[in-house]
């Protein structure tokens, strides 16, 4: 038994900016895939548009360092137990769903920072340019853009079965799943 009940603060505390800056992101994201550039600006103008976009970038950025830093306070400090520990079925979804969601949030800033690179689009965080790492190709953009929009999808349904298995743990079995994530007694 370890005598923590609950993921260090760190990591309490990145679960829950990762997860603000996931919904924004595939809010502004989904937002930008429907309407496109032009159809954007004739709604809502230019500087708008740009603000969009520049901020999806910005969110997709951080979301990348984010989940680094997670990676690490999650593999470097202890993991609470279950109380009462999980049966088969739940550790075995838990956890593909757990581990589906970390692959998935580190490969969507990538690809997003590979389409728009390789789109010749500049690679923004906050008012900085981010380096592109590869050179103008367009047919490989459109590419991944279209897998960038698909994973999109993929994650959208992740943290609708991830939320609604938190709301399992916190309002039917009322064990101690929500307390290991939670900011609060
Ligand atoms: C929206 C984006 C979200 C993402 C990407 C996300 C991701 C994750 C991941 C990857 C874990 C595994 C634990 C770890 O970090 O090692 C986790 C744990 C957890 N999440 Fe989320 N989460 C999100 C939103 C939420 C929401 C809205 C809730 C509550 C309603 C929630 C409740 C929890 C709880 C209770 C745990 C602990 C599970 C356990 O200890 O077995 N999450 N989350
Ligand atoms: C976890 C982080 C991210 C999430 C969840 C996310 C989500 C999305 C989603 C759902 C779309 C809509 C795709 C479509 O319907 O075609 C989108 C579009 C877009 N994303 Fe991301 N994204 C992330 C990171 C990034 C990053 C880091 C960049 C660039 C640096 C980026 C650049 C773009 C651009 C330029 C579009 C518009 C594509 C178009 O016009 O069709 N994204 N994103």
């Amino acid at each position: 038994m370890h005598e923590l009940d609950r993921y260090i603060y760190p990591h309490r505390v990145l679960h829950w900016l990762v997860a603000g800056a996931v919904l924004l992101s595939l809010a502004s994201g989904l937002t930008l895939g429907f309407l496109g550039y032009e159809r954007s600006v004739a709604l809502v103008g230019n500087t708008l548009t740009n603000l969009l976009y520049t901020s999806h970038k910005t969110l997709g950025v951080t979301i990348l360092v984010l989940m680094t830093l997670r990676i690490v306070t999650r593999w470097a400090f202890v993991v609470p137990d279950h109380e009462p520990p999980l049966n088969a079925f739940e550790r075995i979804v838990s956890t593909s769903v757990h581990h589906l969601l970390y692959l998935a949030l580190i490969a969507m800033p990538l690809l997003g920072w590979a389409a728009t690179a390789s789109g010749g689009f500049p690679v923004e965080f906050f008012h900085w340019h981010l380096p592109g790492l590869i050179g103008k190709r367009e047919q490989l953009s459109e590419q991944l853009f279209m897998w960038h929009g698909r994973l999109g999808w993929v994650i959208l349904g992740l943290v609708v079965l991830h939320v609604a298995g938190a709301m399992f743990h916190w309002k039917i079995k009322h064990d101690n799943v929500m307390k290991r994530m939670s900011l609060f007694d």
